[in-house]
């Protein structure tokens, strides 16, 4: 037989008392886009942090075309060839593209930086990608978090590598970008090259993965040759260890009255003339391609960016100030779409970051009584299932989806009334989105009022009460969930007739 590209068999890896990796075994073949697939904290990215050099492991082996690898840092693992794109974009935002692309291996000649090819070979890596819009001289801070992922993708071709290894590449890329890596990554295999793709879109990974792998509670519970030829029940069981059905079912809420007025507003660019009406009860969807204007328009509700005209308003009349801290103190709340941007803080614990607004602590928390911040906390790790040792734990210990939640609840330890999600379900598990669309509708027959930004159609059908479309900055439709397919939806969002750029 043929020698695998990588095998990884009964890999280990505690930090304290939890076991992030408990028997973790992996093969793939050359050429192979191999599916890593399990719930939020199952140890995905700490055993691709271990294959990477970025992790140290307890136990276990690794053999890369049958030979033993040892690993003391990323770079090495780069020089093997194997490369990884994190799953929080790790750019360095003040270097341009080209820097970023080539960190860590700038061509020199003669000791100076040969800036030139540096160019070159970082337009190249981009074009590939079909990214040739980027300019590699750009600083990175002034991308969008779409392209700033192409960068990141951009940076793990340069290197020639043997195993590519996406950690939720396509969680903030729009429909055509992913097409696009989709291509990408079937050239990569059509070389030769090895991919390990992770990804909670499991539909996604039935597309583009040949064999699959799922761990759960940092073991391997199944694997397979072919992805597409298996159930996605069969696999979510593998998952969770038990059935998931009727994951957009929601409970009974229902619509009240007007809570929140948006009247005409616009922002510097976008949203333009955004008007719209949140009721009590409502899950109001917005929809839209990415750059449609969404997130520009939550911002401008939240006071996060400016607004050039138009107001936001209570019972017909406008809320005072614009700022975030006047609008949470109004009630309203925002998720935003960039868990990075939420500021959680990362070196305290989870309990602080769960009951502390850093926008401004709410005065009852002036003084805070640690027994009720612990329960606080407990209650809602409980509540959306967040997988860590205790309140606590430190919060960049927890992976990613587990961060997301804790954002989640965060936002909803406040209390606002009227809740702006912008891509909630970003990075999150099956089953956990199943809690979180049931806590929306549990929140929505509190008489709570959440507008849910998400660019994946199925979530918004499935548990939204009145769905908006978004075009270039403006709403150009509103209409009960019920009246509304993907297709038209899709149509909407295009613009029928127009040709798509
Ligand atoms: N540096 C660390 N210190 C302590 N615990 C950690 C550390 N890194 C990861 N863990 C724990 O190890 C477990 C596995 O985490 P990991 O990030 O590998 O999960 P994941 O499968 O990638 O999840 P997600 O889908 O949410 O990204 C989690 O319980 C996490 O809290
Ligand atoms: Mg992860």
């Amino acid at each position: 037989m043929e020698t695998a590209r990588l095998e990884l068999s009964e890999v280990r890896k505690h930090f304290g008392s939890t076991k992030a990796l408990d028997g973790a075994s992996l093969m793939v073949q050359p050429g192979e886009v191999h599916a890593l697939i399990g719930e939020n904290g199952a140890g995905k990215s700490t055993l691709m942090k271990i294959l990477s050099g970025a992790c140290s492991r307890d136990a276990g082996e690794i053999k890369l075309d049958g030979e033993d690898l040892r690993l003391t840092n990323p770079l090495q693992a780069r020089d093997q060839g194997i490369s990884m794109i994190y799953q929080e974009l790790n750019l360095a935002p003040d270097l341009s593209v080209a820097e970023n692309v080539l960190l860590g291996m700038e061509p020199k000649r003669f000791g100076w930086l040969n800036r030139k090819e540096m160019q070159d070979r970082a337009s190249a890596a981009l074009e590939e990608l079909g990214a040739q819009a980027i300019d590699p001289q750009t600083t990175v801070r002034r991308l969008t978090i779409a392209q700033q992922q192409l960068v990141e993708i951009a940076r793990a071709l340069v290197s020639d590598p043997r195993v590519v290894i996406m950690d939720e590449p396509t969680s903030s890329l729009t429909q055509a970008d992913t097409e696009r890596l989709f291509a990408v990554i079937r050239r990569l295999r059509d070389r030769g090259v090895s991919v390990i793709y992770i990804s909670h879109f499991l539909e996604e990974c039935q597309a583009v993965c040949d064999g699959y792998t799922v761990l759960r509670d940092g073991k391997s519970v199944g694997s397979g040759e072919s992805m597409s030829q298996t159930s996605l029940d069969e696999i979510v069981h593998l998952m969770v260890g038990r059935e998931v059905s009727d994951i957009y079912a929601v409970p009974p809420h229902a619509m009240g009255d007007s809570v929140l007025q948006v009247v005409e507003v616009s922002g510097l660019d976008k949203p333009r003339k955004v008007s719209l009406e949140l009721h009590t009860g409502e899950i109001f969807g917005l929809a839209g391609l990415v750059g449609a204007g969404r997130t520009e328009t939550l911002r401008s509700i939240f006071g996060l960016d400016p607004m050039t005209g138009g107001s936001v308003e209570r019972a017909g009349k406008r809320l005072p100030g614009s700022r975030p801290h006047e609008r949470l103190r109004e009630g309203l709340g925002l998720l935003s779409e960039n868990r990075k941007e939420e500021g959680l803080l990362l070196n305290r614990h989870v309990a602080d970051n769960l009951t502390l607004s850093d926008l401004k602590p709410l005065t009852r928390y002036g003084w805070i009584r640690e027994s009720a911040q612990r329960a606080a906390a407990e209650h809602w790790i409980d509540e959306l299932g967040v997988k860590t040792s205790g309140p606590d734990q430190e919060m960049g210990k927890l992976s990613g989806g587990n961060q997301q939640k804790v954002a989640i609840a965060r936002l909803l330890h406040h209390g606002s009334d009227v809740l702006l999600l912008d891509e909630p379900t970003r990075g999150i598990d099956v089953a956990s989105k199943q809690q979180i669309y049931r806590l929306m509708g549990r929140l929505a027959a509190e008489g709570k009022a959440v507008l849910f930004v998400s660019s994946y159609l199925p979530e918004l059908l499935g548990v939204c009460d009145t769905i908006g479309v978004m075009r270039r900055g403006e709403l150009v439709a509103v209409k009960p969930a019920a009246d509304w397919t993907e297709h038209a939806i899709m149509l909407a969002a295009t613009g029928a007739d127009e040709s798509v750029a």
